[in-house]
């Protein structure tokens, strides 16, 4: 079960942030503000404070936050004990500022209503991997004043993500995108919410120009920011392209974009997600586990389940017993290959447990049946802290969802080749190509899904010549039987020369 807090997307703001949220749109000017999901209210308070003429309308759908809102008796404002996303008021604002819900969409209850609306009203149609803070935002920009003013705090995965595009398309389309301001992914503003997060500011852009600006320290964070050019990037807005992965613009210098003899990812290979169960703590199982279940061995698949358990570049028969050894689990259940009794005693185990009940299980036929996937070559680490991990699977098993999967597009590619292409995803050159293409998760930690590595640019392999390949494969060879990072610097040497030169 999701808790209210989740659920309803309960984290707040700090007082720092809310008051320079504030000072952004509101002037002794200003007469009327918005909050659409004011919480227990701190944006209230602190605009109150700057301007108590202000008349303030704030949305906020849990009850128990509305009522206590209602009793801190906030001069001229209404508060709404309502839905935000569902409000039909024809009222438009002098200044809206939000720190909204952040819920993927897929888990919105009145999601269809909500697409069917937006599409109709505002005519954007907002792809069922978004997010729900998005939907908030586009409903803001529609209930501003010609020369409203709106402040957002939003996580910043939009910025980058494939469902961002149209959002980024429709912020430049308003004509009001003037500001973006993104924090490091080690500045953790919200308590146990691990995301990352940028203020967005939206006014009439008079000079058709966007700024970037990129805070590492909370300590130099305050409202002259807005106003000097420190730590900052500015685009006219005619340059800006939605389809571009916009957390690159705030970069202050990126040698990568320069990089020379790259192609897209999808040139060589494409990456697909692993194996998705539905119940990970079910299907998969230790050597130790299947022994005292007497479950049949032809029921349980040899697959990775967890990124930590490889430690190695390479996984081949040697290391999987090892993991084996470990006990580890290096198994999954595939209750389609049940043959004796006690494999058909652990499916009902499962439906006494309800792990037939899970969205995924329940989607599939029969529930114990595991997702039919090919081994790949190589496997791909999903979340990342300073490099992705590559491995070379020599001993085709298959994974979890903790590991992408790469297959090359060339039917009958040679061992050599891929060790080759193998040995580039390695070096820091490579590494530092892909990174340009990552989410941020905040406290460090980097996603990839596999459409971000897919758009990816690598080096063109085929412009090695062959001595160096020769050179190439001599090294991967050293560092099969030595994982020494000498190796690695090696490598990247050769790989760096074919990226500074045209070659
Ligand atoms: C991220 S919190 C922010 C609260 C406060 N504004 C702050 O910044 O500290 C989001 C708030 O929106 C409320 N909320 C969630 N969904 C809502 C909706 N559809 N309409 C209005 N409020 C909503 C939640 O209960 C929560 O209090």
């Amino acid at each position: 079960m999701i808790g209210k807090k989740k659920k309803l997307g309960q984290f707040f703001t700090n007082k720092q942030i809310a008051k320079f949220m504030c000072e952004c749109i509101i002037s002794k000017n200003t007469k009327t503000l918005l909050d659409p999901a004011a919480g227990d209210g701190v944006f209230l308070k602190s605009a109150l404070s700057l301007n108590n003429n202000l008349k303030c309308d704030a949305f906020e759908l849990d009850n128990n936050f509305a009522q206590k809102l209602k009793s801190k008796n906030f001069s001229n404002t209404e508060i709404f004990q309502q839905d935000y996303l569902m409000s039909k008021t024809n009222i438009l604002y002098d200044a809206i500022i939000c720190n909204p819900p952040y819920n993927k969409f897929q888990k919105i209850e009145n999601r269809k209503i909500l697409q069917k609306n937006f599409k109709e009203k505002y005519n954007i149609e907002i792809s069922g991997y978004s997010n729900i803070y998005i939907y908030f935002l586009i409903k803001s920009i529609n209930e501003l004043n010609k020369n409203g003013k709106c402040c957002y705090i939003i996580p910043y995965e939009f910025l980058n993500a494939g469902y961002g595009e149209i959002i980024k398309k429709y912020l430049l389309e308003s004509g009001l995108l003037s500001t973006i301001i993104k924090f490091d992914n080690n500045i953790e503003l919200f308590d146990d919410a691990i995301t990352t997060s940028c203020i967005v500011i939206l006014q009439k852009n008079t000079c058709n120009k966007v700024k970037f600006i990129n805070i590492k320290n909370l300590k130099d964070f305050n409202i002259d920011l807005l106003y000097t050019s420190a730590n900052c990037n500015t685009y006219q807005n005619k340059d800006l392209n939605p389809k571009d992965k916009w957390l690159n613009l705030f970069e202050i210098r990126n040698n990568a974009i320069n990089y020379k003899n790259l192609v897209p990812f999808i040139k060589y290979a494409q990456i697909k997600r692993g194996i998705a169960t539905g119940n990970n703590k079910y299907f998969s199982l230790s050597n130790s586990k299947i022994k005292k279940l007497g479950i049949s061995r032809s029921a349980c698949i040899p697959c990775i389940t967890k990124s930590s358990d490889i430690k190695k570049f390479i996984l081949d028969d040697i290391e999987f017993t090892n993991l084996e050894n470990l006990d580890k689990n290096v198994y999954i259940f595939d209750g389609t290959k049940a043959k004796i009794k006690n494999d058909f005693l652990y499916i009902e185990y499962g439906e006494k447990l309800g792990v037939n009940k899970t969205y995924l299980t329940s989607h599939r036929n029969p529930w114990f049946a595991i997702e039919q996937k090919d081994t790949a070559p190589i496997l791909i680490s999903v979340f990342n802290r300073d490099k992705i991990k590559f491995i070379r699977n020599k001993c085709n098993v298959k994974t979890l969802t903790t590991f992408h999967n790469l297959f090359f597009k060339q039917k009958n590619i040679t061992e050599e080749e891929i060790n080759i292409f193998f040995s580039y995803l390695l070096t820091p050159i490579a590494q530092e190509i892909l990174y340009l293409n990552k989410r941020e998760y905040g406290n460090g930690l980097n996603k990839f899904e596999p459409n971000d590595l897919n758009n990816a640019m690598v080096i063109n392999i085929d412009k090695i010549e062959i001595k160096d390949r020769n050179e190439i494969l001599k090294l991967y060879n050293q560092l099969k039987l030595e994982e020494n990072e000498i190796f690695i610097k090696e490598l990247n040497s050769i790989f760096l020369k074919y990226c500074c030169t045209n070659i």
